[in-house]
């Protein structure tokens, strides 16, 4: 049976997972960053919550209320008057507090037409959230995740960025535990009831090495080359996992899938 807190985040997280789907509804050639940032700002008002990106942080504070990265941004990207153009992925990443918690979900986008092995990209970057939520119940240990998303990465030819985390959430942005999205021997904390967190791998076509711009937010790959994300939050529960971000209508959004 579910607790309170896993009702309350039930309602943010799918609230999320919907502005998440409406947002990109909106992707096309032509569209700007900034208009998508625009649209999540809205939609998370009119669910009556706040996009939690809004001023988070300190160094600078987070200017915009969604994060939106193209190509070789691996994430967090700053929407501006940026061009969405015919071939582009991007990933949106929508966080939305509301009743007190916050849910936190992205996806990755083709923009018009993509080409092939940026297809494969998006589609294995969707397959390695896929593997690790199916590996998520009580009493297995948390390493256990990098290790699906690092075997399915690395036999697809592609590398797994180590430079950002998956982590627990709740009515905090960003706690613990810290997720890794490969597998490390010493992170072997064992999953409980109740535990809610997000899983959030970035794949890359070429290195996993990032590079900070100097907005203090977008990170890059060293390479230039592409790579795809995709998150959900979830909950342990007795038996397995429940995703609090899906959309209501159970689908994941993005490309890549069937
Ligand atoms: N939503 C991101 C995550 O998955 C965090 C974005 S922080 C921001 O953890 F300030 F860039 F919005
Ligand atoms: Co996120
Ligand atoms: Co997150």
């Amino acid at each position: 049976s579910a607790s309170a807190s896993s009702l309350v985040g039930r309602r943010t997280g799918s609230a999320a997972g919907e502005i998440l789907r409406q947002v990109g509804d909106a992707i096309a050639p032509g569209v700007t960053t900034d208009e998508l940032d625009a649209l999540c700002h809205q939609l998370c008002i009119e669910a009556g919550g706040y996009p939690s990106p809004l001023n988070y942080g300190t160094s600078p504070p987070f200017p915009k209320s969604i994060c939106t990265s193209v190509n070789e941004v691996i994430c967090h990207g700053v929407p501006d008057s940026r061009v969405l153009r015919d071939g582009d992925i991007v990933n949106l990443d929508v966080t939305c507090f509301r009743e007190g918690v916050n849910g936190d979900t992205n996806a990755t986008f083709f923009v018009g037409s993509v080409d092939p092995e940026s297809q494969r990209l998006v589609r294995v970057t969707r397959e390695c959230l896929s593997q690790a939520i199916a590996v998520v119940r009580p009493g297995a240990p948390i390493n256990a995740i990098g290790r699906a998303i690092q075997d399915h990465a690395e036999a697809a030819g592609f590398s797994v960025v180590k430079a950002f985390v998956g982590h627990g959430v709740g009515t905090e942005f960003h706690t613990r535990p810290e997720i890794l999205h490969y597998f490390h021997p010493r992170a072997d904390e064992i999953m409980v009831p109740g535990m809610t967190f997000t899983i959030e791998p970035m794949i890359s076509v070429g290195a996993w090495q990032q590079r900070m711009w100097d907005d203090g937010w977008t990170a890059a790959t060293v390479d230039g080359k592409r790579t795809a994300q995709f998150e959900h939050t979830m909950v342990v529960t007795e038996d397995g996992v429940e995703l609090l971000t899906l959309h209501p209508d159970g689908r994941w959004s993005g490309d890549g899938g069937q």
